[in-house]
């Protein structure tokens, strides 16, 4: 009878075990949406499924970039000339066909001195071994080089090798590896585990870690979680709740939670040069542009929030055992990327601190109970706009798919159901505030391929509508103007098409804008401002037309020459740590008690780093040019400040609605309505 404790182990294995299969799946959903870089006329993932899921395009990106990430750390690795063997290890290969993507994609020629060894559990072996050999494509990739089976259950080719072997089982799997004819004194060896040694029991990993830093010519890439802005960010919170619950917790996260404490893992275990990054750092600076633009053509996309919670949610650590056989897969840090880099000659980099602006306090904010009379429905990507006649809120992505409510609340929070049918069910639109206490609903999207041009004006108790848009938009910014003597909304007008428009309160029409500075010309996602005190503009935030973020503060002003509206941009001098704070992409923009040259930019998603609790609410000082910090009380539960809509009204900032899906974790919704109070510091 096995013993009692062995059997608890067997079964945890057996959770462990498992986590491959969804991440088959959804390898195998990547390769049949057709992403770059995978296989368009044979599937390397069908012969181990029996039917492929198709999954959601958030998931198919991360998926994709997750694969594209340890190609590029692999390409690097085969492409420094050691003169030498060369052996790829995946630790927790599970069914991943990676090596033999990779020997089909090299000649014959190039994989001379190149052998891959894909390490599971045994039983994981056993099962990709058969699956393998009972494919005609796979196999045959396999039998192109000298071929032989280990009683069925290994399979040992010149340049491809299965093993079968617990990796806290160190002993067992030198041996195993040096039968497969690996000698570790005279290889170079880059060992690669994709989210996998971060299942084991962390002194089993870190024993796994030491044991492959003896060896004279060892390389590593690790792909795994981390939790970048603590434990308490909803996308953390989400992933380890489900990692748990699944029984497979990560046992890697719980103690190296971020990117410098992984470093300090690596140099703690005996490696003499290590590189950490997190994965959004991959795709803002390493991803080429070949491959950017590839996958913005593969399937229609605008789950960006999320997108970048997940970049920003896992790790690659890339270590040499010795200075002498180091490489970088980061040739050219800078100070954006969260990046990390430990030399044993003392030869280090670390990421732009924000301290400077943190410590600026003008005003905080203290979460209060909110008063409003009556529970509203929780949204994602409503559209919401404050005027002296109360608050608006209409449309938005609810549990029950895309909605046409719209509510008004009034001063004294009252809450009036001001729904029309009239206006079809959409998310990512606008509400701008217009004369007379009315308000005008712009654009918005069914599906990112199903834009809204048209426009609708909330007066007198009744929406109608009213001039549309030149073009569809979603995903727009707004802003009052005051030009002359009239009024004027200036849209920057997001996605599809970009561009900026402005409509004119005098003569309900759209007209477009010339935009002077090209970076801004097709940008989306920003928070723009006008001050009618300093009777200028600003633009800080969002992304450029190749969807990579902006991260100044461009002042602007608007002028009419030949009957047409221009606008003039300059940017601001700003210090790093500044625009690490600013390049976020759909933050909210509120404005206190009528000071319009100090508006509040809250929250968004971070696009070079998450955005923690306390860098959340920042206040641009347009006469000062520069940025201050709010200081934000931490609730026991915080709510996530992505897709949700802020204003003012007195002394209260309201935050409708937000919430993000996480990753293929779960999702994690706000309550309806958070409130917080302003007060002087
Ligand atoms: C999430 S899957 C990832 C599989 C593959 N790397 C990928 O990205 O598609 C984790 C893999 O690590 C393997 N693994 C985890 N702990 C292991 C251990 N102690 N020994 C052998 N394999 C292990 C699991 O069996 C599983 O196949």
């Amino acid at each position: 009878m096995v013993p009692k404790q062995e059997n608890t182990f067997r079964s945890k294995d057996k959770e462990v075990r498992k986590t491959n299969d969804s991440s088959i799946l959804s390898k195998a959903s990547v390769e049949k949406c057709g992403y770059p870089g995978f296989d368009k006329n044979h599937s390397y993932y069908r012969p181990f499924i029996s039917k492929t899921p198709r999954r959601s395009p958030s998931v198919n990106r991360g998926y994709w970039t997750r694969c594209i990430a340890i190609r590029f750390a692999i390409e690097q690795f085969l492409e420094k000339k050691r003169g030498k063997p060369k052996a790829i290890v995946n630790l927790g290969a599970g069914y991943d066909p990676l090596a033999l993507q990779l020997l089909n994609s090299l000649s014959d020629r190039s994989t001379e001195d190149i052998a891959f060894y894909d390490v599971d559990y045994p039983e994981s072996i056993e099962n990709r071994v058969s699956m393998i050999l009972s494919d005609d494509f796979l196999r045959g990739i396999v039998y192109r080089n000298s071929f032989e089976i280990d009683e069925l259950e290994e399979i040992h080719t010149n340049n491809y090798h299965t093993v079968g072997c617990n990796l806290k089982d160190l002993d067992l799997l030198q041996k195993k590896l040096e039968e497969c004819g690996l000698d570790f004194k005279t290889s170079s060896i880059l060992f690669i585990s994709e989210v996998a040694a971060v299942y084991m029991p962390v002194n089993a990993s870190d024993s796994l870690l030491q044991w492959m830093s003896q060896f004279s010519d060892a390389h590593s890439c690790f792909l795994e979680q981390i939790a970048p802005a603590g434990f308490n960010h909803p996308f953390a919170k989400v992933m380890i709740r489900h990692f748990k619950e699944w029984g497979t917790p990560l046992h890697g996260l719980a103690a190296y939670q971020n990117l410098e404490a992984l470093k300090y893992r690596w140099v703690n275990l005996g490696w003499e040069h290590v590189e950490v990054f997190d994965v959004c750092t991959f795709w803002n600076f390493l991803l080429s542009e070949r491959y950017r633009v590839e996958c913005e053509q593969t399937e229609p996309f605008d789950e960006w929030e999320e997108f970048y919670f997940f970049l920003q949610h896992y790790s690659i650590q890339h270590a040499s055992s010795t200075l002498d056989q180091m490489y970088n897969l980061v040739e050219h840090p800078n100070p954006f990327m969260q990046y990390y880099r430990y030399q044993i000659n003392g030869h280090e980099c670390s990421p732009v601190q924000c301290e400077s602006i943190l410590s600026n306090k003008r005003i905080e904010l203290t979460m209060v109970a909110a008063e409003i009379k009556q529970a509203l429905p929780s949204c994602r990507s409503a559209g919401v706009g404050a005027s002296e006649n109360g608050i608006i809120i209409q449309g938005g992505l609810s549990t029950s798919g895309r909605t046409n409510s719209a509510f008004l609340i009034t001063e004294k929070q009252n809450v009036i159901d001001i729904s029309s049918s009239e206006i079809s069910p959409r998310m990512n639109l606008s509400i701008v505030p217009v004369n007379n206490g009315d308000y005008m609903l712009i654009g918005g999207r069914e599906s990112p391929v199903r834009a809204f041009d048209t426009c609708y004006l909330y007066s007198k108790g009744a929406w109608k509508q009213t001039a549309s848009l030149p073009y569809p938009a979603f995903r727009v910014s707004t802003t009052k103007v005051h030009y002359g003597n009239e009024n004027f909304i200036l849209l920057q007008a997001g996605k599809p098409h970009g561009g900026w428009l402005i409509w004119s309160e005098q003569t309900n029409e759209w007209s477009q804008v010339c935009c002077t500075e090209p970076s801004l010309t097709k940008s989306w996602g920003s928070s723009i401002h006008y001050s009618s005190q300093l009777q200028y503009g600003f633009i800080t935030g969002g992304m450029n037309q190749h969807n990579l973020p902006i991260d100044d503060v461009w002042e602007w002003k608007l002028e009419k020459r030949n009957n047409r509206f221009e606008l003039h941009f300059s940017p601001w001098n700003l210090s790093e740590g500044s625009k690490v704070l600013l390049a976020r992409v759909n933050s909210n923009l509120a404005i206190l008690d009528n000071d319009n040259a100090m508006p509040l930019i809250i929250g968004g998603a971070g696009l070079y780093k998450t955005i923690k609790w306390e860098e959340e609410v920042i206040i641009i000082n347009m006469v000062g040019q520069q940025i201050e910090n709010v200081p934000l009380e931490e609730p026991e539960s915080r709510p996530v400040l992505v897709s949700c809509q802020c204003c003012c009204l007195r002394d209260l900032l309201f935050v409708f609605g937000g919430g993000c899906i996480c990753f293929s974790f779960g999702s994690f919704i706000n309550e309806n309505v958070h409130c917080l109070k302003v007060s002087e510091k």
